[in-house]
């Protein structure tokens, strides 16, 4: 009798083991630079079942940026190291999670070395660990000349964090659904934005738990054309847009509310809050007053930076 045949296994292609036999050597380091983003408007329809919000809103990358240097190997370990010492270097690193995320693809022995220079402060709203994540996706296709569909590589982006599907692509998009749901919108072109940070940090959990923001359910939604034209005329045309959760981080921490008051007192195009605080930033039409603006909350020991907006959110090199 000849043997049963065994159970068919779907075997993963391993890429990254490929890789490494094709060549004995260690493959190049891959430089990524991954930015920040704001929110320009969020608005939070309603909770979900599922604990998350449904949101509208407009994100915009900002060449405020982190540096990761990546070098992709076949031995399924992840070494972080981080400039911030305040950031895990160990699984609970969205660059740790977008690895092991990406073995399904890549093959199960897929490891890395990371080190990333934090320039993005976090707690801030600014989807700095979002954006390190999609630039460690993007770079494990790249490094292993993986042909993955931008949708799939969407689907896993989302299952580390709402905005890493944005940060795939950068420049100014809608989000929907908890964010990941997306739709290019007219691109900013001007505008020179000052980011600061006070020194509390804010938990996204903590301001999408507070019952004090209001439900945009009553208010009309977006009308995408309008927004589109208003963001294509700006600074000529003002920017009619609000962040629903300012309104539990406000009155919560007086250090945003302050800053906040402060920055619109200079007198910008636009003031808001990023996400779910605690940065907040002012939009300007000259550079060299953002420049003046920033250096008096830097001369305070804030984090204040100067940044422009950008199309892409990810550069590999
Ligand atoms: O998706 P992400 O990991 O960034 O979300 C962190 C937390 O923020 C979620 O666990 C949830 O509490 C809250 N959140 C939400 N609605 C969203 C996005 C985030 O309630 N659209």
């Amino acid at each position: 009798m000849s043997p049963r045949p065994g159970p068919r296994v779907h075997r993963v292609r391993d890429a990254a083991a490929t890789a490494a036999a094709k060549s004995p050597h260690t493959p190049a380091p891959l430089h990524v630079t991954t930015c920040a983003k704001v929110n320009l408007s969020l608005e939070i329809i309603r909770r979900r079942e599922d604990g998350y919000h449904e949101i509208e809103t407009i994100f915009q990358s900002i060449d405020l940026a982190d540096a990761i240097e990546i070098e992709l190997t076949s031995d399924a370990r992840i070494e972080i190291e981080c400039t911030d010492a305040s950031i895990p270097t160990d699984e609970r690193n969205l660059c740790h999670r977008a690895i092991v995320a990406m073995r399904p693809v890549a093959g199960p022995s897929l490891g890395a070395r990371m080190r990333i220079e934090k320039r993005i402060p976090s707690g801030a709203g600014l989807g700095g660990g979002s954006g390190n994540a999609a630039g460690i996706l993007l770079a494990v296709c790249r490094g292993l000349r993986l042909d993955v569909a931008p949708e799939k590589l969407a689907r896993i982006g989302a299952t580390l964090g709402s905005d890493v599907p944005f940060f795939l692509h950068g420049g100014t998009m809608l989000g929907r659904g908890r964010g990941e749901l997306l739709t290019p919108m007219e691109p900013l072109k001007q505008g020179v934005f000052v980011v600061v940070k006070p020194e509390v940090s804010i938990p996204t959990p903590w301001a999408y738990a507070q019952p004090t923001f209001g439900l945009t359910s009553h208010r009309p939604r977006l009308n995408l054309r309008a927004a589109n034209s208003v963001l294509a005329r700006f600074p000529r045309s003002a920017l009619p847009f609000r962040n629903a959760l300012e309104a539990a981080v406000v009155p919560a921490f007086p250090a945003v509310a302050r800053l906040l008051e402060e920055l619109l007192s200079e007198q910008p195009c636009f003031a808001s809050m990023t996400g779910s605080g605690s940065a907040v930033y002012a939009i300007f039409t000259h550079e060299d007053r953002a420049v003046e603006v920033a250096r008096r909350f830097a001369q305070r020991g804030l984090f204040a930076s100067v940044a422009k907006p950008t199309r892409q959110a990810i550069e590999i090199r």
